[in-house]
Formats: structure tokens, sequence, C-alpha cells
């Protein structure tokens, strides 16, 4: 049903597991000599990455998640980040791993970072699934990033066209038909 919509698959569900793998035992020995870091998910689009890449960091972490959103439903982003929900804990003095779906202008990440380092946080450093360093209009380079992907618009795995195809179980293009109807 969802896959007719779908031009090509830019990273498989194999694709993905891999890289949450990699990136988890990563972390896994960065973050070993560091007291309960937080792994903060910026929602909505990190649920699906978030949720397998904590299962395989082999660490005592805490998790807690922001609702933010710059792109409002849209195919390009609106520039203007709104934080819909905030975290229920104080970052003073903590180590923040923020996961992130996409990393695109870097809007979003940077108002974040500026953000937690303004209430204290002692390190933010970022993992996302998929960096576009293409569409970066803040400079900004991820510290974990599972793959590097062109300047299209992508969806699948958390990732939305206008709340929908977050279910789908890898990360696609969507066929131009469906952005005209
Ligand atoms: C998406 C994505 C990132 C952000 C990246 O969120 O989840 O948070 O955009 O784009 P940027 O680097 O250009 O800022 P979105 O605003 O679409 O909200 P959502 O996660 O609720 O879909």
């Amino acid at each position: 049903m969802l896959e007719k919509d779908i031009e090509r698959i830019l990273v498989t569900e194999q694709e993905i597991k891999d890289i949450c793998k990699r990136l988890g035992k990563q972390i896994t020995e960065d973050y070993k000599h560091v007291d309960k870091p937080i792994l903060l998910g910026l929602l909505k689009g990190c649920v699906p990455f978030m949720s397998d890449l904590a299962k395989e960091i082999d660490l005592k972490i805490e998790i807690e998640y922001m609702d933010v959103s710059s792109y409002h439903g849209n195919i390009t982003s609106s520039g203007d980040v709104k934080i819909r929900k905030d975290m229920n804990t104080s970052v003073a003095g903590r180590d923040i791993l923020i996961a992130e779906d996409i990393v695109d202008t870097g809007k979003t990440i940077d108002t974040i970072i500026k953000l937690l380092k303004h209430r204290g946080a002692k390190s933010v450093e970022v993992v996302t699934l998929l960096d576009k360093p293409e569409g970066r209009i803040i400079p900004f380079e991820p510290k974990y990033v599972g793959v590097t992907i062109p300047k299209a618009f992508v969806l699948g795995y958390g990732l939305d066209y206008d709340e929908l195809y977050r279910n789908l179980p890898y990360v696609g293009i969507l066929k131009q038909e469906i952005y005209k109807k």
C-alpha cells in the first residue's frame, strides 16, 4: 500500500539495523566513563531511530524527549524552530546526546544545542541517522552519523510528508506526483 508511493529506497531496513549496531557500539565505548548520560530525542521524527539505537547502547542512560518542529508538515524548513513540549529533567551538569532522524539545514540542532548549553549542560553531542550536509544553512557536523545522503526530500522511519509515512520501515524518496496532489 505505502510502497507504491515511493520512488526509491535510500536506506534499507537491514542498513538501518547495521547503522544502529555500529553507532550503539561506538557510543557505548565513548560514554563508558560518563555518569548516566541523557539520550535526548527530538520528537516526532526521532522515535524509530532512537528506539532501535537505545537498545544497542549497553550503558545506564536516561531517556528524555523534547517535541520540536520547524517543518510544520512542509517539505522545506520554516526556519522557525518551535518547542511544543520541553523535557522533564534539569540538564545542568549533565552529558547530553541528542538523537535526531536527520540534520538538514542545521537550524533545529543549532537552536537546541544553544538552549541546552544555556541551561548548563556539561556536554552536548549529536547522533543522527541521516546527515544531509548539502542542505546546511548553519554550519554543523554531528559527532555520530548513520549515513550521509544527497539533497533530496526523504521520508520514512520517522520522517514525514504532511505527517504521513513516518511508519515506513526504511528511508525512501516520495514519487513527485504525490507532492502535487
Ligand atoms: C525534522 C527532523 C529534524 C529537523 C531537521 O523535524 O526531525 O528535527 O527537521 O531539519 P533542520 O536541520 O533543517 O532543522 P520537523 O521539524 O519536521 O518535526 P518532526 O520531527 O515532528 O517531523
